[in-house]
């Protein structure tokens, strides 16, 4: 279930925000907002987002069954890019995995949260149990906003994936339980 886009929003500092699913015609401007995201982050993405070829790749491979991206736009800019990946069989078809990325300059206003939210309520709607992220152990900035944004973690499998710079790090596991927790039975 996809809930009815685009919706307008407005961030702590006052800006105004329409959220919206990606579409094939966001393929430039999307490169264009993973080229602003500083190396030090892009370090330790799973994809080499600098790379056209992979938001290209992204764009052909787009179907909504899949992966459920959700954008943030200020002024018809992409400033924030969330996205929601299932899988409809097989053991893990009640877990979701959530990817996060906010353009620097909008950081700390409220919109990884609010992105959070909309791929939250997607998740539901598609009866998901569970929401993963995934992340490098020397991610510590993300790693605390993930904290706070409901996500706890789970399993740390150490010196398991490489960076974009070829180095070993620790792949950490967090996870946001989706289930209401149920009413104390009272007798
Ligand atoms: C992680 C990220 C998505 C957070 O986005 P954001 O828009 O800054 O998030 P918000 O402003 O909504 O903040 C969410 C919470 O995290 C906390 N937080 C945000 N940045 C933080 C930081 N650098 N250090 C510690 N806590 C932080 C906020 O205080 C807030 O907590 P609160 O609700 O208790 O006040 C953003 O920093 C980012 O894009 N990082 C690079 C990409 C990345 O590493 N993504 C993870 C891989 S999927």
């Amino acid at each position: 279930m996809v809930k009815h886009y685009p919706k307008h929003e407005k961030l702590r500092d006052g800006t105004e925000v329409v959220v919206r699913l990606m579409v094939k015609e966001d393929q430039g401007a999307l490169s264009g907002f993973f080229q602003k995201v500083p190396q030090e982050d892009r370090l330790f993405f799973r994809d080499d987002v600098a790379d056209p070829a992979t938001i290209r790749a992204w764009v052909d491979g787009l179907n909504y069954d899949r992966v459920l991206p959700v954008l943030a736009l200020s002024d018809g800019k992409v400033i924030g890019d969330g996205t929601l990946h299932r899988r409809e069989r097989g053991w893990a078809r009640h877990v979701g995995t959530v990817r996060l990325v906010i353009d620097p300059d909008y950081r700390e206003k409220g919109l990884g949260t609010l992105l959070i939210g909309e791929l939250v309520d997607m998740a539901k709607g598609l009866k998901l149990e569970r929401l993963v992220v995934q992340l490098m152990g020397t991610q510590h900035a993300a790693l605390s906003a993930f904290r706070h944004l409901g996500f706890e973690r789970e399993a740390i499998v150490y010196q398991h994936v490489k960076d974009q710079a070829g180095r070993p790090q620790d792949l950490v596991i967090m996870i946001r339980d989706l289930m209401e927790t149920p009413e104390p039975v009272s007798f």
